[in-house]
């Protein structure tokens, strides 16, 4: 139906403004060749500082509370919000405006989360928040954020439930955004935030 593709293509366009590529420039630096290349948050906190990389986690997650937000909000349906996201986080991973480039979806996916399913997303966090003050390593605590979703979602709302679904696609493309990272990690050649 229409809904469809107008949530679709609003949501694919609100993710692919990269703010992590705007901020960064505007700073005078090429993000995607510093430190991991992603034009994400945290490669703008490692080459730019707490202050941008945190800005850049604000306005990512909030594209993402956009993208899912309206089509609840005005078109009162779950379904529709999670259409938006998933767009959001694809714009954000392959812009249009970036040649088709883009981050690994973590902020985005944070922001969308809160609107759609706020429950999953807090149990999301406190993984992210153990796995990264045990290991330091932004991209391993992502991973098990990630893995974290349709685990809690089968439990919170059942497999036949649309926010499984999403947190099933949520989670395969996470997973596939840190492939660099992953292959990093088992080198043991991860950046790690350990002082
Ligand atoms: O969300 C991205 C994060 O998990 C990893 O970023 O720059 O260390 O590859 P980076």
């Amino acid at each position: 139906t229409l809904e469809i593709i107008v949530v679709s293509i609003a949501g694919y366009l609100i993710g692919s403004i990269s703010f992590a590529v705007i901020l960064s420039k505007r700073q005078g630096v090429d993000i995607f060749t510093q430190g991991s290349g992603n034009p994400g948050a945290t490669n703008v906190k490692r080459i730019l500082g707490a202050k941008w990389g945190n800005t850049v986690f604000a306005l990512d997650a909030f594209k993402g509370l956009v993208a899912a937000g309206w089509p609840v909000l005005i078109l009162g349906e779950i379904r529709l919000a999670v259409i938006g996201l998933i767009a959001a986080i694809i714009g954000h991973s392959f812009s249009v405006f970036l040649k088709f480039r883009g981050g690994k979806g973590v902020a985005t996916t944070m922001g969308g989360l809160l609107a759609i399913m706020p429950l999953s997303l807090l149990i999301g966090l406190l993984v992210w928040v153990v796995a990264f003050y045990l290991t330091k390593f932004v991209a391993l605590a992502s991973i098990l954020f990630a893995f974290s979703l349709p685990i809690s979602a089968l439990n919170l709302y059942g497999s036949a439930d649309p926010r499984f679904t999403l947190s099933l696609m949520l989670c395969i493309l996470i997973f596939f955004r840190h492939r660099s990272n992953v292959r990093r990690l088992l080198q043991g050649k991860e950046n790690s935030f350990k002082k």
